[in-house]
């Protein structure tokens, strides 16, 4: 196990780690774990600023998108789909889903003697999401391929005014958004949609069909999906396969527990290697943060630049060596052991328990092959999550393995 000081593999060394609180103008950063679960949870005097989400023309939309909706209206949202992803539902309506995907794709991956990790995840974290949401009307890898071209954005600064972009650069995020969005919504939603309406089955898109979403309405609500829940959980599951194929006694730690102690294992990769690196909120009304016995000031106006990387690495909340890999550490009640991986408060991400069991039903069997690492990914970092991204991971399957 990578109990070194330092085993954190999604290095960004032009990031500041400090201090834990700090304020440059209106902009004010948190590293703090526990202010920045004031902040989040501070539903009624701060909304939603990450995702690019004050920049979306609210008015066009019927219902406000989960993500960037806030107050009452939220809440009943939540309430709603909340059946969806409860931990008991998952386990009990995808287990065996995840099983049969993570299988196929494993098998093929075999007969070919490897895989492009990145890919098979993608296309694994895409079709369990699609049967949860109930976009089963389109074939999965182009789904997958569609989805991802959302990343496609020029660069942004969510810090500046006017995200920092320049007119040409926003024509560019118009059309790099919109295009796909249609795509999207011709080849897959819009298919979903018309045999729902026909025969509604337990699925999101049934559940907002009759909440009297719009087809327009719909759409946004499933790019979220796709973008919050599949290209994030791909991630995850690569960052998790690159530590657990380097770190042999982290890999034996977990191929010998039992379901929960794996999941306690994937949470600490997660806390120490979150997808989501910011989470921003802009306040609306004057309150008080404290960290480590001192107050400090947000005012109305500020954008709050939550820092999920320092924030999980915290070790007046997270203690000794909080960037080592420690599964299982102890945490003060109420701390999540994913850290803030998930958010917490009004947003807090409903698709954890989901996450997680679909990156163990794949992880499990994947290790099972033995797999050795033929190239490590590149890290590269995507402006919209805040976060990192892994490409190029290429393995290949000892020869026994191979059918
Ligand atoms: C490793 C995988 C995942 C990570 C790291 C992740 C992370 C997050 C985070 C940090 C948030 C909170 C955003 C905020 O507070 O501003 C969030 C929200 C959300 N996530 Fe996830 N997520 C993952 C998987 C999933 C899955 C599998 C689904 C569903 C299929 C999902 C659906 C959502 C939705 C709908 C929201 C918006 C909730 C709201 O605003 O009320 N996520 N996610």
């Amino acid at each position: 196990m990578d109990a070194a000081p330092d085993a954190r593999k999604a290095k960004r060394p032009t990031e500041p780690d400090g201090p834990r609180l700090e304020r440059q103008g209106k902009v004010v950063r948190v590293r703090s774990l526990q202010a920045a679960r004031q902040v989040l949870r501070e539903r009624k005097r701060t909304t939603q600023a990450g995702f690019t989400a004050e920049a979306i023309p609210q008015g066009f939309f019927k219902h406000h998108p989960i993500l960037i909706s806030d107050g009452p209206i939220h809440d009943q949202q939540r309430t709603k789909v909340g059946r969806f992803f409860a931990p008991k539902v998952v386990a009990e309506r995808y287990t065996s889903l995840m099983e049969k995907c993570a299988d196929a794709l494993l098998d093929a991956a075999r007969s070919d003697g490897g895989c492009l990790l990145d890919d098979l995840a993608l296309f694994y974290s895409v079709e369990v999401t699609a049967e949860v949401v109930g976009l089963t009307q389109s074939q999965v890898r182009p789904m997958a391929r569609r989805l991802v071209t959302f990343f496609n954005q020029p660069p942004f600064d969510i810090t500046r005014p006017d995200l920092g972009r320049t007119r040409r650069q926003w024509a560019q995020a118009a059309v790099n958004g919109l295009v796909p969005v249609a795509r999207f919504y011709l080849r897959d939603v819009r298919p979903a949609i018309r045999a729902r309406r026909r025969q509604p089955q337990q699925d999101v898109i049934s559940h907002l069909i009759a909440e009297g979403y719009s087809d327009a309405d719909i759409a946004v609500e499933c790019v979220t999906y796709g973008t919050a829940g599949m290209v994030t959980t791909r991630e995850f599951i690569c960052m998790a396969a690159w530590h657990l194929l380097q770190d042999h006694a982290l890999r034996d730690r977990y191929v010998s527990s039992d379901q929960p102690g794996r999941l306690d294992l994937l949470s600490e990769i997660i806390r120490l290697e979150p997808v989501v690196g910011h989470l921003y909120r802009r306040v609306q009304e004057s309150f008080a943060i404290e960290d480590e016995g001192r107050e400090f000031g947000l005012e109305a106006g500020d954008l709050v630049d939550l820092c999920v990387r320092d924030a999980n690495a915290d070790p007046e909340v997270v203690g000794d060596r909080p960037l080592g890999l420690c599964p299982g550490r102890p945490l003060p009640a109420g701390v999540n052991a994913a850290g803030l991986s998930f958010g917490d408060g009004a947003h807090k991400c409903p698709g954890q328990p989901l996450a997680l069991l679909e990156a163990d039903a794949l992880l499990v069997r994947l290790l099972a092959l033995d797999p050795q690492i033929v190239s490590e990914p590149r890290l590269g970092w995507d402006d919209l999550i805040a976060g990192y991204s892994l490409r190029g991971f290429r393995l290949r399957f000892p020869t026994q393995a191979r059918r």
